[in-house]
């Protein structure tokens, strides 16, 4: 071939090369990738057809103490206008979202909200779990939501998210979108319950796991690490004993090992020390990943035939001892044999190390059942869990933390333990819907009890779970095992109340599973509780002068939760005062200036720093001069810029 043609063909094939990047390039510019679905209005869009949403405090349900401990808030009301309040009141001032929404299980509770396609047929018969729009419904309601909760995260905040496998893949897919992949963190995979607890007698496969997202708002988050005290001595428990004084000799390589058959050494557990060896298991990444582990599969892991043979290996290991000890396997039903180590020479005490992303919680869900005195059985998370969550979520001790699935309120628990552990001042903010009287014989009465204490009492079933399964050094007690075969059987289901009869009538007594009812201490704190209400009578976008007005005359709660300042401490038809310990919130919210004297008086009577809200048509406030000689002063206006947020959202929402 000339070179001429060569260099063509080389042309060529460039020519060709560019021709398919510039339609790879194009696909990718054109290519939508991603979810699609069908947007679903819910019921309340219709209901309420997009009036302003604001805050009313329901004062008999406020909870005070005098303890210098944080102030928590509890919204009842659909989560999408509760949301949509505090996108004025909070954007970007939340540290960590968590939230546990309905899984879409079709007997979770979640309904499908839509007046078009009702959630029954109309013989009365349930819209199927396979109906063709379930994912669409579901998308549709959590899109709007995570939308409104993505304004309220600080750039250093984090969400996450339980789910199970019902909706894992469209959530993964839908947070992509609205928190961009790229603060995507990680996927855990939470154990919730034991392997042979079965839940469902019809389902294919046991699910004994959930899964739990994690976002970061944007990479202004720091991932936390976990400590790995390595100080501690703890395992160092067994020593070795030599019983003969001239074992066989082998080599190994360049090393002369001694051969000790069983019975000629003795290998002794007892007190920690540091003198003393760690045993450690060769499996996994320790086969390659050490000096150790590579010596054993090149020259032990071929005699694991014999077992119970300790080798005595010169010069290994990063420890006091000139040697080290390795113990072959026990049995043919042992995969793996042992090295014995010494607490390492060059150890850093402290290493910050990865959490994996494999969670084990089977123990805290187990005995979640009677947490914070209450009984709730739409997916309880147990408090252990959430705690945990923060952990890896915020090292803020003052964060302010929100759950918009409030359900029984075990965040807000959570809060008040993580609290009263490392003395922090985090806030909750709850938000749950009144469905079946929820937030009322729930989430409020649960609230209320961690802060002002309770008598807990464990149901028979969590005190029959408490038991081990197979108990081993119980084997006579027939009765804990017949109870508790009892309960795992269907049988037990259908005979539930019976049975409980029976454990009632003392029959178990003896073996301690009779209720136990214990006083656990109210952390303190203090609670005001709010309702989602409407003012006005037009839709968002065009609300009119007197829905305008209206929103200035409600707005009060809102501006006392956006400045924190939670208590009233006087409210006239003109205006109101909030305080906190540090501040105070004035706001005159009316246009007519009648009461603007005695109103001025009273900001100039104040000696906390003052935010001033006054009413105007507009972004700006008349009155500027008015408030010049006031110290501390900020002056902001209603309703314009609550009703521009508003706005923002509605165009958002329905673009
Ligand atoms: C799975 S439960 C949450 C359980 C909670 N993590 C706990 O530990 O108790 C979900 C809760 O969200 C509530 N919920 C569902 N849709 C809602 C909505 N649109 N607004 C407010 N709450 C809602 C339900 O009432 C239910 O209690």
């Amino acid at each position: 071939m000339s070179k001429l043609t060569k260099e063509q063909e080389l042309l060529n094939e460039i020519e060709k090369l560019q021709k398919q990047l510039e339609i790879a390039n194009n696909r990718v510019k054109t290519a939508k990738y991603g979810l699609v679905w069908m947007e679903v209005p819910e019921a309340f869009e219709q209901e309420t057809e997009n009036q302003l949403p604001v805050l009313d405090e329901v004062k008999e349900k406020a909870i005070k103490n005098d303890d210098d401990k944080p102030t928590h808030i509890l919204i009842e009301g659909d989560n999408y206008h509760a949301l949509t309040c505090l996108n004025y009141t909070h954007k970007e001032k939340i540290d960590l979202i968590y939230i546990d929404p309905p899984y879409n299980t079709g007997s979770d509770g979640f309904r499908y909200r839509d007046k078009r396609v009702v959630e029954k047929f109309p013989d009365g018969t349930d819209v199927p779990k396979d109906h063709p729009l379930r994912h669409s419904y579901w998308l549709s309601f959590m899109s709007k939501r995570l939308e409104l909760a993505s304004n309220l995260l600080k750039p250093e905040g984090v969400i996450l998210i339980s789910i199970n496998e019902e909706e894992y893949s469209q959530l993964k897919l839908l947070c992509d979108k609205i928190f961009q992949e790229s603060n995507y963190m990680t996927s855990f995979t939470v154990k919730v319950r034991h392997e042979d607890r079965i839940l469902k007698g019809d389902k294919d496969y046991h699910e004994t796991t959930e899964q739990l997202l994690l976002y970061r708002k944007s990479p202004r988050f720091k991932t936390i690490k976990r400590l790995q005290d390595n100080t501690s001595i703890d395992k160092y428990v067994y020593s070795v004993e030599e019983l003969i004084d001239s074992p066989e000799k082998v080599m190994m390589g360049s090393k002369e090992v001694l051969v000790f058959k069983p019975h000629e050494y003795k290998i002794i557990k007892s007190e920690p020390s540091a003198e003393k060896f760690q045993k450690i298991n060769i499996r996994g990444s320790i086969k390659e990943g050490n000096s150790s582990g590579r010596f054993h599969m090149q020259y032990l892991e071929e005699k694991n035939h014999l077992f119970n043979y300790l080798y005595k290996v010169p010069n290994m290991g990063d420890d006091m001892f000139d040697y080290r000890y390795f113990l072959s396997r026990k049995s043919e039903d042992n995969l793996n044999g042992f090295y014995f180590q010494g607490v390492p020479l060059s150890k850093d005490d402290i290493k910050e190390v990865p959490y994996p992303n494999y969670l084990d919680f089977e123990e805290a869900f187990n005995n979640v059942g009677y947490e914070g005195g209450i009984e709730f059985r739409n997916g309880k998370k147990p408090v252990d869990f959430i705690k945990f969550l923060f952990s890896i979520g915020t090292i803020n001790k003052d964060a302010v933390i929100l759950d918009f699935f409030a359900g029984s309120g075990s965040t807000g628990h959570a809060v008040m333990e993580q609290n009263s552990i490392d003395k922090g001042n985090r806030q909750v903010i709850l938000c749950t819907n009144n469905e079946n009287n929820i937030a009322h014989e729930i989430t409020y009465p649960r609230i209320k009890n961690v802060i002002c204490g309770y008598s807990q009492t464990k149901n028979q079933k969590e005190i029959l779970f408490e038991l081990p399964l197979n108990p081993k050094n119980i084997s006579d007690n027939t009765a804990i095992l017949e109870a508790k075969n009892k309960f795992l059987t269907d049988e037990f289901k259908v005979r539930y109340n019976e049975i409980k009869e029976e454990v009632r009538k003392d029959k178990y007594s003896i073996y301690g599973i009779i209720s136990k009812a214990s006083n656990v201490k109210g952390f303190g704190n203090s609670l005001k509780y709010y309702k989602t209400s409407f003012v006005g009578k037009n839709n968002i976008l065009s609300a009119s002068d007197e829905d305008k007005s209206l929103l200035a005359h409600k707005a009060g709660c809102l501006l006392a939760i956006a400045e924190n300042t939670l208590d009233e401490i006087e409210a006239t038809q003109f205006f109101q005062f909030f305080e906190n310990s540090e501040k105070v919130t004035a706001v005159y919210f009316k246009e007519e200036m009648d009461e603007m004297n005695t109103f001025l008086q009273k900001v100039e009577e104040v000696q906390k720093p003052i935010s001033l809200y006054l009413f105007s048509w507009g972004n700006s406030s008349d009155f500027e001069g008015l408030f010049d000689h006031i110290p501390n002063l900020t002056i902001k206006t209603i309703p314009q810029p609550i009703l521009e947020i508003y706005k923002n959202i509605y165009n958002i929402i329905t673009a």
